[in-house]
């Protein structure tokens, strides 16, 4: 069941968004080498009492940090560890959520630790304009998989893979709501797109095969091929303005 939210309630959600996209600029600027995830983690709790808000993720189905961390050949999922640190050239994925006022926001971006090779780059920003690709599909009398048709196209038409295993999805008063948003399918299939309507779109982008695996954790998911994979999300609500995205810093 879809819930569609009101204009107050997407008011909410874009305090909520803009506190999600505030605090994640400040954990990028945190990546550099020597750094340890646990500690960016730290960064995140610190965060999320300054702006008293609380954590989007810490106690969903048992996960224990605000951050998940996602280095190289990881796709989503990773956890933090005073153990695992950043290294020159790797790539990070930093997915971040809040609930503010009843209402999450939820958004992810991946960055590079230092230098990273250009076939690298060209991955994060695939995957990033992936995102907006999907995000333009947005509007009213579009379908659901238009979104994702878009995405894939994009993506495949680089070279890259998408994701099949996890999905973009609705968002509110629930981090996960209906609808389930894929990152692959035909256009103008699923549910009509209406206002009201808030997304969580998250393309996961493998520059090898599409196939993951999750590791003995629980959580850590990776490519099965070894390749490097990247994230980007971003909360997006259908306003009768058009598509608005909630999890920008302004
Ligand atoms: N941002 C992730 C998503 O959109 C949620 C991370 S799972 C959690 O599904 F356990 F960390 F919350
Ligand atoms: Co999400």
């Amino acid at each position: 069941m879809i819930v569609l939210k009101s204009p107050r309630e997407i008011e909410k959600m874009k305090k909520s968004g803009r506190i999600v996209a505030t605090i994640l600029q400040e954990l990028k600027a945190a990546v550099k080498p020597g750094v340890s995830t646990l500690s960016l983690n730290q960064l995140a709790d610190r965060l999320i009492e300054k702006f008293k808000v609380k954590s989007a993720f810490k106690g969903y189905k048992g996960y224990q940090h605000c951050l998940c961390v996602s280095i190289n050949q990881e796709v989503v999922h990773g956890i933090p560890s005073a153990k695992r640190i950043l290294q020159e050239g790797d790539i990070i994925g930093l997915d971040f959520g809040v609930v503010s006022e009843g209402y999450y926001g939820d958004s992810a971006l991946t960055v590079a630790v230092g230098k990273i090779s250009p076939q690298i780059q060209t991955l994060l920003q695939v995957t990033e304009q992936s995102l907006w690709k999907g995000i333009e599909q947005i509007k009213a009398q579009n379908h659901l998989s238009d979104i994702s048709h878009a995405v894939q196209s994009h993506v495949e038409k680089h070279g890259f893979s998408v994701v099949r295993e996890f999905v973009g999805h609705g968002i509110g008063q629930a981090l996960h709501e209906d609808p389930p948003v894929p990152n692959f399918g035909e256009p103008r299939q699923g549910t009509v797109l209406q206002e009201g309507l808030v997304l969580a779109i998250e393309p996961m982008v493998n520059m090898g095969k599409p196939e993951v695996v999750i590791l003995k954790d629980g959580w850590t998911a990776v490519t099965v091929d070894q390749s490097l994979s990247a994230h980007f999300e971003h909360t997006v609500a259908l306003t009768a303005q058009g598509a608005q995205v909630l999890t920008l810093t302004q």
